[in-house]
Protein backbone atom coordinates (compact mmCIF):
# COMPACT_ATOMS: atom_id res chain seq x y z
CA UNK A 1 0.00 0.00 0.00
CA UNK A 2 1.16 3.33 -0.69
CA UNK A 3 1.55 5.67 1.50
CA UNK A 4 -0.40 8.39 0.79
CA UNK A 5 -3.49 5.38 0.98
CA UNK A 6 -1.99 4.81 4.84
CA UNK A 7 -2.68 8.53 5.54
CA UNK A 8 -6.10 8.29 3.75
CA UNK A 9 -6.44 5.40 5.86
CA UNK A 10 -5.69 6.96 9.54
CA UNK A 11 -7.43 10.55 8.56
CA UNK A 12 -10.61 8.48 7.92
CA UNK A 13 -10.24 6.78 11.07
CA UNK A 14 -9.96 9.93 12.69
CA UNK A 15 -12.97 11.49 11.01
CA UNK A 16 -15.44 8.46 11.95
CA UNK A 17 -14.48 9.62 15.08
CA UNK A 18 -15.20 13.43 14.66
CA UNK A 19 -18.76 11.91 12.75
CA UNK A 20 -20.09 10.31 15.52
CA UNK A 21 -19.05 12.66 17.94
CA UNK A 22 -21.15 15.70 16.33
CA UNK A 23 -22.67 14.65 13.40
CA UNK A 24 -24.97 17.60 12.18
CA UNK A 25 -21.02 19.56 12.10
CA UNK A 26 -20.93 17.26 8.66
CA UNK A 27 -22.47 17.53 5.32
CA UNK A 28 -22.04 14.41 3.24
CA UNK A 29 -22.22 14.85 -1.09
CA UNK A 30 -21.62 11.28 -2.83
CA UNK A 31 -23.09 10.21 -5.48
CA UNK A 32 -23.38 7.00 -8.61
CA UNK A 33 -23.01 7.30 -12.73
CA UNK A 34 -26.49 5.64 -14.03
CA UNK A 35 -25.26 3.11 -15.82
CA UNK A 36 -27.78 0.26 -13.72
CA UNK A 37 -28.89 -0.94 -11.39
CA UNK A 38 -26.89 -0.90 -8.09
CA UNK A 39 -25.80 -4.10 -6.73
CA UNK A 40 -24.45 -5.66 -3.80
CA UNK A 41 -21.04 -4.00 -4.05
CA UNK A 42 -22.89 -0.66 -3.74
CA UNK A 43 -24.65 -1.73 -0.69
CA UNK A 44 -21.86 -2.93 1.41
CA UNK A 45 -19.47 -0.91 0.06
CA UNK A 46 -21.25 2.64 0.24
CA UNK A 47 -24.89 2.76 0.20
CA UNK A 48 -25.57 1.32 4.01
CA UNK A 49 -22.93 3.29 5.42
CA UNK A 50 -24.75 6.35 3.23
CA UNK A 51 -27.88 5.29 5.30
CA UNK A 52 -25.96 4.78 8.69
CA UNK A 53 -24.28 8.26 8.48
CA UNK A 54 -27.85 9.83 7.56
CA UNK A 55 -29.51 7.57 10.59
CA UNK A 56 -26.86 9.55 12.53
CA UNK A 57 -27.98 12.84 11.73
CA UNK A 58 -25.41 13.92 8.91
CA UNK A 59 -26.84 15.62 6.29
CA UNK A 60 -26.75 13.86 2.95
CA UNK A 61 -26.95 15.24 -0.72
CA UNK A 62 -26.70 12.41 -2.83
CA UNK A 63 -25.54 12.83 -6.87
CA UNK A 64 -27.03 11.02 -9.56
CA UNK A 65 -24.04 11.65 -12.18
CA UNK A 66 -25.54 12.01 -15.59
CA UNK A 67 -22.87 14.26 -16.78
CA UNK A 68 -20.43 11.41 -15.79
CA UNK A 69 -21.92 8.55 -17.29
CA UNK A 70 -21.98 10.38 -20.79
CA UNK A 71 -17.80 10.23 -20.67
CA UNK A 72 -17.53 6.37 -21.81
CA UNK A 73 -21.39 5.84 -22.97
CA UNK A 74 -22.15 6.36 -26.87
CA UNK A 75 -26.03 6.31 -26.36
CA UNK A 76 -27.63 8.28 -23.56
CA UNK A 77 -30.96 6.44 -24.16
CA UNK A 78 -31.20 4.35 -21.09
CA UNK A 79 -30.83 7.42 -18.95
CA UNK A 80 -33.98 7.94 -18.21
CA UNK A 81 -34.89 4.51 -16.76
CA UNK A 82 -31.09 4.06 -14.80
CA UNK A 83 -32.24 7.72 -13.12
CA UNK A 84 -35.37 6.83 -11.57
CA UNK A 85 -33.84 3.10 -11.23
CA UNK A 86 -31.11 4.95 -8.69
CA UNK A 87 -33.52 6.70 -6.99
CA UNK A 88 -35.85 3.59 -6.19
CA UNK A 89 -32.56 1.34 -5.19
CA UNK A 90 -31.65 4.73 -2.93
CA UNK A 91 -34.94 4.59 -1.44
CA UNK A 92 -35.04 0.51 -0.91
CA UNK A 93 -31.72 0.92 0.98
CA UNK A 94 -33.18 3.02 3.55
CA UNK A 95 -32.25 6.88 2.12
CA UNK A 96 -34.76 8.82 3.53
CA UNK A 97 -36.00 11.32 0.99
CA UNK A 98 -37.19 13.73 3.64
CA UNK A 99 -34.34 14.66 4.62
CA UNK A 100 -31.74 13.53 1.68
CA UNK A 101 -31.49 16.06 -1.54
CA UNK A 102 -31.00 13.32 -4.58
CA UNK A 103 -30.19 15.38 -7.60
CA UNK A 104 -28.73 15.14 -11.09
CA UNK A 105 -26.24 17.27 -12.95
CA UNK A 106 -28.30 17.92 -16.41
CA UNK A 107 -30.71 19.77 -14.34
CA UNK A 108 -28.17 22.08 -11.83
CA UNK A 109 -27.30 24.31 -14.47
CA UNK A 110 -25.54 26.87 -11.71
CA UNK A 111 -23.29 23.88 -10.56
CA UNK A 112 -21.81 23.34 -14.30
CA UNK A 113 -21.19 26.65 -14.49
CA UNK A 114 -18.65 26.71 -11.84
CA UNK A 115 -16.68 23.52 -13.95
CA UNK A 116 -15.42 26.92 -15.89
CA UNK A 117 -13.89 29.17 -12.89
CA UNK A 118 -12.69 25.88 -11.78
CA UNK A 119 -10.59 24.48 -14.49
CA UNK A 120 -8.08 27.68 -15.33
CA UNK A 121 -7.44 26.47 -11.54
CA UNK A 122 -5.38 23.24 -13.00
CA UNK A 123 -3.15 22.47 -15.30
CA UNK A 124 -2.82 20.13 -18.30
CA UNK A 125 -0.48 17.93 -16.27
CA UNK A 126 -2.12 17.73 -13.40
CA UNK A 127 -5.23 16.48 -14.92
CA UNK A 128 -2.61 13.38 -17.10
CA UNK A 129 -1.28 12.40 -14.35
CA UNK A 130 -4.95 11.43 -12.20
CA UNK A 131 -4.12 7.75 -12.04
CA UNK A 132 -7.93 6.69 -11.97
CA UNK A 133 -8.79 8.64 -15.42
CA UNK A 134 -5.42 6.84 -16.55
CA UNK A 135 -7.16 3.60 -15.84
CA UNK A 136 -10.46 4.51 -17.28
CA UNK A 137 -9.09 5.67 -20.39
CA UNK A 138 -6.83 2.25 -20.66
CA UNK A 139 -10.04 0.66 -20.14
CA UNK A 140 -11.79 2.56 -22.59
CA UNK A 141 -9.53 1.85 -25.37
CA UNK A 142 -10.82 4.09 -27.89
CA UNK A 143 -10.40 8.21 -28.52
CA UNK A 144 -11.01 10.01 -25.28
CA UNK A 145 -13.68 12.73 -25.15
CA UNK A 146 -12.13 15.82 -23.33
CA UNK A 147 -15.50 15.33 -20.77
CA UNK A 148 -13.47 12.36 -20.22
CA UNK A 149 -10.65 13.73 -19.25
CA UNK A 150 -11.83 16.59 -17.09
CA UNK A 151 -14.65 15.02 -15.29
CA UNK A 152 -12.66 14.92 -12.18
CA UNK A 153 -12.93 18.99 -12.19
CA UNK A 154 -16.83 18.20 -13.01
CA UNK A 155 -16.27 16.03 -9.73
CA UNK A 156 -14.73 18.99 -7.63
CA UNK A 157 -17.33 21.13 -8.88
CA UNK A 158 -20.24 18.69 -7.61
CA UNK A 159 -18.14 18.46 -3.98
CA UNK A 160 -17.92 22.17 -3.71
CA UNK A 161 -21.02 23.82 -4.67
CA UNK A 162 -22.81 22.46 -1.63
CA UNK A 163 -19.92 23.06 0.47
CA UNK A 164 -19.89 19.17 1.46
CA UNK A 165 -17.28 18.77 4.02
CA UNK A 166 -17.31 14.81 4.21
CA UNK A 167 -17.24 12.55 0.73
CA UNK A 168 -17.40 9.28 1.60
CA UNK A 169 -15.40 6.88 -1.57
CA UNK A 170 -13.86 3.91 -2.36
CA UNK A 171 -9.64 4.42 -3.03
CA UNK A 172 -10.18 5.05 -6.76
CA UNK A 173 -11.75 8.21 -5.96
CA UNK A 174 -8.96 9.43 -3.60
CA UNK A 175 -7.33 11.35 -6.21
CA UNK A 176 -10.34 12.68 -7.09
CA UNK A 177 -11.41 14.42 -3.96
CA UNK A 178 -7.73 15.74 -3.41
CA UNK A 179 -8.45 17.76 -6.95
CA UNK A 180 -11.33 19.26 -4.76
CA UNK A 181 -9.15 19.87 -2.08
CA UNK A 182 -6.73 21.41 -4.59
CA UNK A 183 -9.18 23.48 -6.17
CA UNK A 184 -11.01 24.57 -2.94
CA UNK A 185 -7.52 25.97 -1.72
CA UNK A 186 -6.69 27.59 -4.93
CA UNK A 187 -9.77 29.26 -5.03
CA UNK A 188 -9.20 30.52 -1.77
CA UNK A 189 -6.44 31.72 -1.98
CA UNK A 190 -6.72 33.29 -5.68
CA UNK A 191 -10.17 35.23 -4.93
CA UNK A 192 -10.61 34.90 -1.43
CA UNK A 193 -7.46 35.39 0.85
CA UNK A 194 -7.40 35.03 4.19
CA UNK A 195 -11.20 34.18 4.14
CA UNK A 196 -11.43 30.70 2.89
CA UNK A 197 -15.02 30.50 0.74
CA UNK A 198 -14.83 26.59 0.00
CA UNK A 199 -13.96 24.26 2.52
CA UNK A 200 -11.33 21.17 1.75
CA UNK A 201 -13.44 18.09 1.47
CA UNK A 202 -12.47 15.41 3.64
CA UNK A 203 -12.47 11.60 2.06
CA UNK A 204 -14.20 8.79 4.32
CA UNK A 205 -13.01 5.60 3.09
CA UNK A 206 -15.63 2.46 4.15
CA UNK A 207 -14.21 -0.01 6.09
CA UNK A 208 -16.30 -3.00 4.82
CA UNK A 209 -14.38 -5.50 3.05
CA UNK A 210 -14.01 -5.29 -0.50
CA UNK A 211 -16.57 -7.80 -2.45
CA UNK A 212 -15.46 -9.33 -5.66
CA UNK A 213 -17.76 -10.29 -8.52
CA UNK A 214 -19.04 -14.11 -8.94
CA UNK A 215 -16.13 -14.69 -11.17
CA UNK A 216 -13.41 -13.55 -9.00
CA UNK A 217 -12.90 -10.40 -10.96
CA UNK A 218 -14.15 -7.09 -10.39
CA UNK A 219 -17.73 -6.69 -8.98
CA UNK A 220 -19.18 -4.10 -11.66
CA UNK A 221 -22.85 -3.65 -13.40
CA UNK A 222 -21.56 -4.34 -16.93
CA UNK A 223 -18.78 -7.54 -16.27
CA UNK A 224 -22.25 -9.54 -15.53
CA UNK A 225 -20.56 -10.97 -12.05
CA UNK A 226 -23.12 -8.87 -9.56
CA UNK A 227 -26.54 -9.93 -7.84
CA UNK A 228 -28.69 -6.75 -8.08
CA UNK A 229 -30.33 -5.44 -5.32
CA UNK A 230 -33.26 -6.20 -6.82
CA UNK A 231 -32.81 -9.59 -8.47
CA UNK A 232 -35.19 -11.93 -6.69
CA UNK A 233 -34.35 -14.46 -3.77
CA UNK A 234 -33.88 -17.72 -6.56
CA UNK A 235 -31.79 -15.71 -8.88
CA UNK A 236 -29.61 -14.97 -6.24
CA UNK A 237 -29.42 -18.52 -5.55
CA UNK A 238 -28.75 -19.66 -8.73
CA UNK A 239 -25.90 -17.26 -9.38
CA UNK A 240 -25.01 -17.91 -6.27
CA UNK A 241 -24.31 -21.50 -7.37
CA UNK A 242 -22.99 -20.52 -10.62
CA UNK A 243 -20.00 -19.05 -8.89
CA UNK A 244 -16.90 -19.74 -9.25
CA UNK A 245 -14.90 -21.57 -6.60
CA UNK A 246 -11.51 -24.54 -6.74
CA UNK A 247 -11.26 -27.49 -6.83
CA UNK A 248 -10.23 -28.11 -2.75
CA UNK A 249 -13.18 -29.50 -0.90
CA UNK A 250 -12.61 -28.58 2.35
CA UNK A 251 -13.79 -24.99 2.89
CA UNK A 252 -11.04 -22.59 4.55
CA UNK A 253 -10.87 -18.68 4.50
CA UNK A 254 -7.47 -17.79 2.89
CA UNK A 255 -8.28 -14.70 0.95
CA UNK A 256 -4.93 -15.11 -0.87
CA UNK A 257 -4.58 -18.54 -1.90
CA UNK A 258 -9.03 -18.83 -2.68
CA UNK A 259 -9.77 -15.68 -3.08
CA UNK A 260 -12.83 -17.16 -4.76
CA UNK A 261 -13.87 -19.37 -1.90
CA UNK A 262 -12.90 -16.62 0.50
CA UNK A 263 -15.52 -14.05 -1.68
CA UNK A 264 -18.47 -16.38 -0.89
CA UNK A 265 -17.40 -16.87 2.85
CA UNK A 266 -17.00 -13.17 3.22
CA UNK A 267 -20.44 -12.68 1.56
CA UNK A 268 -21.77 -15.21 3.97
CA UNK A 269 -20.23 -13.56 6.99
CA UNK A 270 -21.06 -9.84 5.94
CA UNK A 271 -24.66 -10.83 5.93
CA UNK A 272 -24.91 -12.83 8.74
CA UNK A 273 -22.66 -10.46 10.94
CA UNK A 274 -19.77 -13.25 11.97
CA UNK A 275 -16.04 -14.09 11.70
CA UNK A 276 -15.32 -14.82 8.02
CA UNK A 277 -13.11 -17.55 9.58
CA UNK A 278 -16.29 -18.90 11.67
CA UNK A 279 -18.26 -19.18 8.73
CA UNK A 280 -15.76 -21.23 6.95
CA UNK A 281 -15.00 -23.24 10.28
CA UNK A 282 -19.46 -24.13 10.31
CA UNK A 283 -19.02 -25.17 6.36
CA UNK A 284 -15.54 -27.29 6.56
CA UNK A 285 -16.01 -30.43 5.11
CA UNK A 286 -19.47 -29.42 3.20
CA UNK A 287 -18.09 -28.16 0.76
CA UNK A 288 -18.41 -25.46 -2.12
CA UNK A 289 -22.41 -26.47 -2.30
CA UNK A 290 -22.96 -26.09 1.45
CA UNK A 291 -20.90 -22.70 1.41
CA UNK A 292 -22.85 -21.28 -1.61
CA UNK A 293 -26.65 -22.27 0.05
CA UNK A 294 -24.78 -20.38 3.28
CA UNK A 295 -24.38 -17.77 1.41
CA UNK A 296 -27.06 -17.07 -0.62
CA UNK A 297 -29.51 -17.86 2.37
CA UNK A 298 -27.62 -15.25 4.61
CA UNK A 299 -28.13 -13.02 1.79
CA UNK A 300 -31.34 -13.30 1.37
CA UNK A 301 -32.20 -12.79 4.41
CA UNK A 302 -30.73 -9.49 4.66
CA UNK A 303 -32.26 -8.11 1.61
CA UNK A 304 -35.33 -9.01 2.05
CA UNK A 305 -36.61 -5.84 3.55
CA UNK A 306 -34.71 -3.99 1.30
CA UNK A 307 -36.80 -6.19 -1.50
CA UNK A 308 -40.21 -5.59 0.33
CA UNK A 309 -39.14 -1.99 -0.01
CA UNK A 310 -37.62 -1.93 -3.59
CA UNK A 311 -40.83 -3.86 -5.00
CA UNK A 312 -43.14 -1.42 -3.19
CA UNK A 313 -42.04 1.83 -4.65
CA UNK A 314 -41.21 0.32 -7.91
CA UNK A 315 -44.94 1.01 -8.26
CA UNK A 316 -45.07 4.61 -7.17
CA UNK A 317 -43.26 6.46 -10.37
CA UNK A 318 -44.56 9.80 -9.33
CA UNK A 319 -43.32 9.42 -6.06
CA UNK A 320 -39.63 8.56 -6.95
CA UNK A 321 -39.97 11.20 -9.96
CA UNK A 322 -41.56 14.23 -6.87
CA UNK A 323 -38.61 12.77 -4.84
CA UNK A 324 -36.07 13.71 -7.53
CA UNK A 325 -38.06 16.50 -8.88
CA UNK A 326 -37.50 18.29 -5.18
CA UNK A 327 -33.70 17.11 -4.74
CA UNK A 328 -32.93 19.36 -7.93
CA UNK A 329 -34.91 22.05 -6.91
CA UNK A 330 -33.33 22.08 -3.52
CA UNK A 331 -29.54 21.24 -4.94
CA UNK A 332 -30.62 24.18 -7.33
CA UNK A 333 -31.21 26.71 -5.06
CA UNK A 334 -27.85 25.52 -3.21
CA UNK A 335 -26.01 26.21 -6.41
CA UNK A 336 -27.19 29.30 -7.61
CA UNK A 337 -26.24 30.58 -4.03
CA UNK A 338 -22.57 29.72 -4.82
CA UNK A 339 -22.54 30.86 -7.98
CA UNK A 340 -23.97 34.56 -6.56
CA UNK A 341 -20.78 34.11 -3.80
CA UNK A 342 -18.25 32.92 -6.69
CA UNK A 343 -19.47 35.37 -9.16
CA UNK A 344 -19.13 38.41 -5.93
CA UNK A 345 -15.42 37.32 -5.36
CA UNK A 346 -14.37 36.54 -8.74
CA UNK A 347 -15.25 40.58 -9.52
CA UNK A 348 -17.61 38.78 -12.02
CA UNK A 349 -21.28 40.77 -11.04
CA UNK A 350 -22.03 43.59 -13.61
N1 LIG B 1 -17.18 9.22 -9.88
C1 LIG B 1 -18.14 8.57 -9.03
C2 LIG B 1 -18.29 7.12 -9.51
O1 LIG B 1 -17.94 6.82 -10.62
C3 LIG B 1 -19.50 9.23 -9.03
C4 LIG B 1 -19.44 10.66 -8.57
C5 LIG B 1 -19.72 11.77 -9.30
C6 LIG B 1 -19.06 11.13 -7.28
N2 LIG B 1 -19.56 12.90 -8.57
C7 LIG B 1 -19.16 12.54 -7.34
C8 LIG B 1 -18.66 10.51 -6.10
C9 LIG B 1 -18.81 13.36 -6.23
C10 LIG B 1 -18.33 11.30 -5.00
C11 LIG B 1 -18.41 12.71 -5.07
O2 LIG B 1 -18.77 6.31 -8.75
Amino acid sequence: MTSTLVAAERRSARLEGAVLADPASFRILTGDRPTGPLHIGHYFGTLENRVRLQRLGVELLVLIADYQAITDRDSPAHLPVDVEGLVLDYLAAGIDPDRAIIFTHSQIAELNQLVLPFLSLVSVSELRRNPTVKDEIAAGGGTTSALMFTYPVHQAADILFCHANLVPVGRDQLPHVELARTIARRFNDRYSPGRPYFPEPEALMGTAPLLLGLDGRKMGKSRGNAITLGASEDETARRIRAAKTDGERRITYEPDRRPEVANLVRLAAICSGVAAETVAEQVGDGGASVLKRLAADALNERLRPIRARRSELAGERDHLRAVLARGNARAGEIAAETLRAVKELMHTRY
